[in-house]
């Protein structure tokens, strides 16, 4: 296809957040939580929440090994948190509801980034109110790098042909509002939009280089489910899953992620010429085009390895935990319990390997539900989905697994952080109404 519409958006590329730090190995960030006005469609406005902007956040970049300091300021009017989801943390630092922002008050993370290179995000976590102050728009990539990802030879110019794409749906009503109201069907199932953004837009185009790109897609929606094909059913690579590379390129045509997973994928557009289109599609509707420029690039390749990925062997662990996820609308729960402050559900030992055992039985009003199961600072490597061994670009590193309706899946960790953290499914209204729970390391 050779078709382009003239009053089209170009693909906002988030800012890279600057390095407020002078000193080597130490990394300083600030991060303004500020509410704003946005217009999804022109001249028509309506009130949105961004880190240091009107909506969403700037890209956080770190390398493993390094020291980091975030400055938070709330300039909401309420509470917030900011939990960088995928980061392996002890407790204290890791933004999840305990760790509270109140209203002008400034909260300084320190930690030391101890992981491999990552595609990571991070988002408020406050108890009964994640689900609105994402969807107003507080969301941002938080990027590991380290000595793997500099020695391939992988597209890694940022915003060039290493590309973030934060994908989301909104229901914007016709005065162009996007208000957060739920109803008795958005807190059974999710709430869900009408209208798709990438990096905040409305279907963007993105001029792109004869030649391979790199994109980090997150599935930053509350609840939606995606199910990414290009037009023409071009295929691509999957080189990375939530917590980092795979240890060999997956070539696919279609890919899915419910709601908090990323996927780095590389797709070639060598072949095209200039001018030529190419959409990337949820299920066949468009969410954005890549249009192809004149101009080669650097050549860079899809190498045969990635990442060594040490497996955990199965025998070190000392606990099987099972995780059921139950109940329906407000009272969607994990093993019958719902998400209590007060409570400590599960105790694991520092160091200890575990297997978790996260199952969906998907009964009554809610079958067929899919539920995306998160842990916090710890990255995760599946087992087995319903006894089969997991699929190929399930392989590496996870913190979010998607667990079908019927479905069993297996995923061992190691718990190297020691605190109290989250479990939850991260469909945010099931979040927010209770579904989600506590462990702590100790
Ligand atoms: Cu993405 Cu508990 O969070
Ligand atoms: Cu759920």
């Amino acid at each position: 296809k050779d078709l382009m519409n003239s009053n089209q958006t170009p693909l906002p590329i988030p800012p890279l957040l600057e390095n407020k730090s002078l000193m080597p190995n130490v990394a300083e960030f600030h991060l303004n939580v500020q509410m704003s006005k946005k217009e999804f469609i022109k001249g028509k406005e309506t009130n949105t929440l961004g880190y240091n902007g009107d909506y969403l956040g700037p890209v956080i970049r770190v390398r493993n090994g390094e020291k980091v300091s975030i400055k938070v300021k709330n300039n909401l009017n309420e509470e917030t948190t900011v939990h960088r989801h995928g980061l392996e943390i002890n407790g204290e630092n890791d933004g999840g509801p305990h760790n509270i922002i109140k209203s002008g008050e400034t909260w300084n993370p320190t930690f030391t980034i101890n992981q491999p290179a990552s595609t990571l995000w991070y988002h408020p976590h406050v108890m009964h109110n994640t689900g609105e102050q994402v969807y107003k728009g507080l969301a941002g990539l938080f990027y590991i790098d380290d000595e793997v990802t500099d020695s391939l030879n992988i597209p890694k110019e940022y915003g060039v042909n290493d590309v973030p794409l934060v994908i989301q749906d909104k229901r914007i009503d016709s005065s162009g509002k996007i208000e957060y109201n739920l109803g008795m069907h958005d807190v059974m199932m999710g709430f869900k939009g009408d209208t798709n953004l990438v990096n905040g837009a409305i279907n963007p185009y993105l001029e792109v280089p004869r030649g391979k790109m790199r994109l980090r897609l997150l599935n930053g929606s509350n609840a939606r489910i995606y199910e990414f094909v290009f037009s023409n059913n071009q295929k691509f690579y999957q080189i990375a899953s939530d917590g980092g590379l795979l240890d060999k390129p997956v070539e696919m045509t279609k890919l899915v992620l419910s709601p908090a997973e990323r996927a780095e994928i590389i797709v070639d557009f060598s072949e095209y010429k200039k001018g030529n289109v190419v959409e990337l599609t949820n299920q066949g509707t468009e969410l954005m085009k890549f249009v192809v420029k004149e101009e080669k690039q650097k050549a860079s390749n899809i190498p045969d390895r990635l990442a060594q990925i040490e497996r955990i062997d199965p025998s070190k662990s000392v606990k099987t935990r099972k995780f059921v996820f139950q109940g329906m609308g407000p009272m969607v729960n994990i093993n019958g319990k719902q998400m209590d402050m007060n409570r400590i559900d599960e105790e694991v030992n520092l160091n200890a390997t575990e297997i978790w055992e996260i199952s969906n039985p998907s009964m009554g009003m809610m079958r067929g539900m899919a539920h995306p199961f998160h842990a916090h600072g710890v990255q995760f490597q599946m087992l087995d989905r319903d006894g089969n061994p997991p699929p190929a670009n399930e392989a590496g590193w996870k913190d979010t697994i998607l667990v079908n309706p019927g479905e069993k899946v297996r995923a061992i960790a190691t718990f190297n952080h020691s605190g109290l953290f989250m479990y939850h499914c991260h469909i945010l209204e099931h979040e927010d109404a209770g579904m989600m729970g506590q462990f702590k390391v100790k």
